[in-house]
């Protein structure tokens, strides 16, 4: 990357944000920090500046709160009014029977996981349009899942959240093409991280916050369409979605 290049990372407080940023900070990058808990945000700042970062600056926001969507853009924008990355970090593991229980619970999970980052991507996709294509390269990258490929008994509230937003992706990427500004959809497997702490942990289908970080990174700056990290999560996944429904439906998964 650039020395002064600026990325702006929504979920910057997640343990892959966090390793993400770190990359960025140590290439001297500048960063703008989105996350609802400032002491968290603070903390982070503070380390991410003692890691070279040219410039970090935070703002509180709960990205739930889409009547604030606009206001935050603009706050973005009068911190760098040149945004060379978009990364979407943030995201919630929503209990599938809870989620089955009551829609409320339902709504929680897709609200965060796809309808959040539909309202702030359409925001960003606008201004990436109206600006010039001499900024350089810019790119847009955003977290997904390999739940969204198919749907499963076990998950597939999350699932159908990540799967909608992985679809929107695809639009926008055909959308902004022209733009000169890249879409990069990552789909990670098996993370440790806080967001899987209820899960047991262990064996060769769980990556690490900075192994997924850098091929992130490393995504990024190739403008990649998408990626599956690790990406042995490639086979696997393909094998799961030609498993025709009929067998696929009775399996337990
Ligand atoms: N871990 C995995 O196995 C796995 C697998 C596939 C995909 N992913 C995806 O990877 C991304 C990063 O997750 P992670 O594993 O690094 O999890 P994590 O450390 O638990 O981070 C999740 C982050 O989302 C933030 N967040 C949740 N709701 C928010 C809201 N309404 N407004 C603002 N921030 C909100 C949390 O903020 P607080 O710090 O304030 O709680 C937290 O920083 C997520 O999109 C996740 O869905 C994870």
């Amino acid at each position: 990357m650039n020395n002064n290049e600026t990325a702006v990372i929504f979920g910057a407080t997640s343990a892959v944000g966090q390793a993400l940023s770190k990359i960025h900070a140590e290439q001297g990058g500048a960063l703008i920090l989105v996350g609802r808990d400032e002491s968290k945000l603070d903390v982070t700042a503070a380390d991410l500046r003692t890691r070279g970062a040219s410039q970090v600056d935070c703002l509180v926001a709960d990205l739930d709160d889409f009547d604030k969507h606009q206001s935050l853009l603009q706050e973005i924008e009068n911190k760098a009014d040149d945004i060379a990355k978009y990364y979407f970090f943030y995201g919630t593991l929503p209990d599938q029977k809870a989620c089955e229980a009551s829609w409320q619970e339902s709504h929680k999970a897709l609200t965060t996981n796809f309808l959040s980052a539909a309202s702030l991507l359409t925001l960003i996709a606008n201004k990436v349009e109206t600006e010039s294509k001499n900024k350089g390269d810019r790119g847009i990258i955003v977290v997904t899942s390999v739940a969204g490929d198919r749907g499963r008994q076990s998950n597939y509230i999350y699932g159908a959240a990540k799967g909608g937003l992985t679809l929107f992706l695809q639009g926008l990427r055909n959308r902004l093409h022209k733009s000169g500004c890249s879409v990069t959809t990552v789909k990670p497997g098996f993370i440790d991280t806080p967001m899987t702490s209820d899960i047991e942990k262990g064996g060769p289908l769980w990556a690490t916050p900075e192994k997924v970080a850098v091929d992130i990174y490393k995504a990024a700056q190739k403008g990649k369409n998408e990626i599956y990290t690790p990406n042995f999560w490639m086979p696997i996944m393909l094998i799961i979605k030609n498993i025709p429904e009929t067998i696929f439906k009775k399996l337990s998964l």
